[in-house]
């Protein structure tokens, strides 16, 4: 069995609540048809029930759960989310307005309970899907930081990561993280290498440098990044400051970093900033032929995933397995 088949088996067992609000959307709404049918989560799926009936006539979504903004009662989440926010200066008539938009409407359901975890991503962008979780469901105790990791799964046969499989962080949220946020996206990175892919984390701090051999401040925030997540996380494998092929090369790394545990057989890449995690991930997917699973945010309290507006049927499917997988 591969990764994925086995991250939507053991999904099927967590039973879980997923909300899809982009819910009258094609790929999301044929999605969602086999989210159910495969018994991988419980799907609501927010949309016109009218629309629906019109757009896909001949649609099977007898196991699906529509919420229809219009036939249903949203008192509750105008309710709490003036509640939350009221303190930020939102008003009463502008938690109506945010409550209108099914990705606010979507995370007050999970901030209410009346879902486990949502999805969204298919036709808005990682700021708007985010932006709302980050105001409302905000950070897990003990976190400070929301970011979020890719899962590469390398084509068959690659020497790379542990079964060809590989996780990248951050490459979609953080745009310029600081010395601690990189330790805490590190840190998260491997949680998530563990929970999600069942990787035994082995976490290179990506620089252009190796262990000193160049000097510049962009260096430095990750010398002190890597000294950080060893002081949080003393029982992981990390190392750094590291240049990607001493990460990844077993003889380069042996070269640059002879007593590392981790240069050579990196399965963990931390990188430095949102440009190059952004550049690096999508260069391995186009040019190395990688599957690239996520963005999988990590920190939230309750998970909220983005899909890229690109993406598939099989994309929205395995997301919300991987956010059954995060649910508490
Ligand atoms: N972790 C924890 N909290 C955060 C974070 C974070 N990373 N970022 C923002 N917040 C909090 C803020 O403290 C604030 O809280 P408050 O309102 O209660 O005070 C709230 O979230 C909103 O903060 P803003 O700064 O107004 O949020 P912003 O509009 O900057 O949005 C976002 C944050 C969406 C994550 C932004 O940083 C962003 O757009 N990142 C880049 C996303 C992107 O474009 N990625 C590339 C494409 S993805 C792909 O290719 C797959």
């Amino acid at each position: 069995m591969d990764l994925l088949q086995n991250i939507c088996k053991k999904a099927s067992l967590a039973n879980k609540r997923i909300v899809l609000p982009e819910g009258e959307e094609p790929r999301s709404v044929e999605a969602a048809v086999k989210i159910s049918q495969s018994k991988i989560a419980k799907v609501t799926l927010i949309a016109s029930e009218d629309v629906i009936k019109k757009k896909y006539p001949g649609t099977n979504l007898k196991d699906v759960n529509i919420f229809d903004p219009k036939k249903n009662s949203v008192d509750k989440y105008i309710d709490r989310l003036f509640e939350l926010r009221k303190k930020k200066g939102l008003t009463r008539e502008d938690a109506v307005k945010l409550v209108a938009n099914p990705l606010y409407l979507g995370t007050l359901m999970l901030e209410c309970g009346d879902a486990d975890g949502m999805v969204a991503g298919a036709i808005n962008s990682t700021g708007d899907v985010l932006r709302p979780a980050l105001q409302i469901i905000k950070t897990a105790p003990g976190i400070s930081t929301v970011s979020s990791c890719f899962i590469m799964i390398m084509p068959k046969g690659s020497k790379y990561g542990q079964d060809g499989v590989m996780v990248f962080g951050d490459c979609a949220v953080m745009p310029n993280p600081n010395a601690e946020q990189l330790a805490d996206i590190a840190i998260a990175s491997a949680a998530s290498a563990k929970s999600i892919c069942g990787i035994d984390p082995k976490v290179a701090m990506l620089s252009f440098s190796t262990k000193g051999s160049a000097k510049h401040e962009l260096v430095d925030k990750v010398v002190e990044a890597t000294a950080l997540a060893k002081k949080y996380a003393p029982d992981l494998d990390i190392d750094g400051e590291l240049q990607a092929d001493a990460a990844l090369v077993e003889s380069v790394g042996k070269l640059k970093s002879p007593d590392s545990a981790v240069a050579g057989k990196a399965n963990v890449l931390i990188f430095p900033d949102l440009a190059s995690g952004n550049i690096g991930y999508k260069l391995v997917q186009r040019l190395a032929g990688a599957e690239a699973v996520g963005p999988i945010c990590q920190g939230l309290n309750k998970p909220v995933n983005d899909l890229s507006r690109g993406c598939s049927v099989e994309d929205i499917v395995n997301v919300v397995a991987m956010t059954a997988l995060q649910c508490k």
